[in-house]
């Protein structure tokens, strides 16, 4: 029997996609294939006009909207607008290993980005969402710590590196408490968390250390597959039949690259209680509180 491929995607035809981050990566080949299965589909992008490039590059039914995950007055306006049912959210969107830099509240641009933005997307959209939540994280959430003394390094010195572990182990502490919650709430939605192992995208082009650069280079030319490949963990986690607070990535060795399986995660990413605190410090940082619908 072949391994599940984006050929194997069910039809999406008469449900309602919204992707994050569409504009190129793991985000663009995801929209493209679930339009291509026929999902009305939502993209976001941070430049309306690179958007809408994109966007007439893919066929089916497709429509960009203007986010940007590190301003939170855009990802309000974002969410008010939205009207109507969305089938799947897909948590895409990130940043990789920037020197520090701040999102327009203020916060770590990874942290802000990745986690906070998606956090705050999550919780303004949620009434809306009718199957699940899926959140793209990584290999690299096992190298994560979350400091919730200095989350936004403001005291500790900046490592680019630890500040995207963070993010991406707060990707995953995000789903479980999420998860945690709508069962509690009795809702019919899943968070559930994908990881695209290694793929040679864009992600590594904000990194500005020569060893990084070198490393990711190299890496993307004899480790990497392809995006296409790289997006079929998410496309499986927004498809298959799996159960809320699955994490899937490739089947390869070391995750690195592969047909996509449920995987597992570090005992830093399974901990309820980091997950709860984390939780509501990003309540009180966004100043979005989650739904009536999924109480704590
Ligand atoms: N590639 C890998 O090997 C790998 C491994 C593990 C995890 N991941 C995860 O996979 C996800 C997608 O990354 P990728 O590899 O596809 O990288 P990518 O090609 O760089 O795509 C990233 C996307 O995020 C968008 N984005 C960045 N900052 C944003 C912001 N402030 N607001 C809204 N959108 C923003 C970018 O939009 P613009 O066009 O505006 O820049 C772009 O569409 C990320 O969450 C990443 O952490 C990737």
């Amino acid at each position: 029997m072949p391994k599940w491929n984006a050929s194997s995607l069910p039809s999406f035809a008469g449900r309602t996609v919204v992707v994050t981050g569409g504009t190129s990566g793991i985000g663009l080949v995801a929209a493209r294939e679930l339009a291509r299965a026929g999902a009305r589909t939502v993209f976001t992008a941070r430049d309306e006009e690179k958007g809408a490039r994109v966007a007439a590059t893919i066929d089916g039914d497709v429509e960009v909207r203007p986010l940007d995950l590190a301003d939170l007055a855009s990802v309000r306006a974002f969410a008010a607008a939205w009207e109507g049912d969305i089938d799947v959210l897909v948590n895409n969107a990130g940043v990789m290993m920037p020197p520090l830099g701040r999102t327009t509240d203020g916060f770590e641009l990874q942290v802000g980005t990745n986690h906070l933005g998606h956090f705050a997307l999550t919780n303004l959209l949620l009434d809306h969402v009718t199957d699940r939540v899926v959140t793209v994280a990584s290999n690299a959430h096992k190298g994560g710590h979350i400091d919730f003394a200095d989350l936004n390094w403001e005291s500790r010195s900046y490592s680019p590196t630890k500040a995207y572990y963070q993010s991406k182990l707060a990707n995953l502490l995000f789903t479980l408490e999420l998860e945690r919650r709508l069962r509690a709430g009795g809702s019919p939605v899943r968070a559930v968390a994908a990881h695209p192992g290694y793929a040679a995208t864009n992600l590594t082009a904000s990194t500005t250390n020569p060893v990084m650069q070198i490393a990711t280079k190299l890496g993307d030319r004899l480790i990497a597959q392809d995006d296409a490949a790289g997006a079929l963990p998410t496309l499986f986690a927004a498809a298959a039949e799996i159960p809320g607070g699955s994490y899937v990535g490739p089947d390869g060795p070391g995750e690195w690259r592969g047909a996509p399986v449920l995987v597992g995660r570090t005992h830093r990413a399974s901990d309820a209680e980091t997950a709860k605190r984390l939780w509501a410090l990003s309540e009180e940082l966004t100043g979005v509180a989650a739904p009536a619908s999924i109480p704590a």
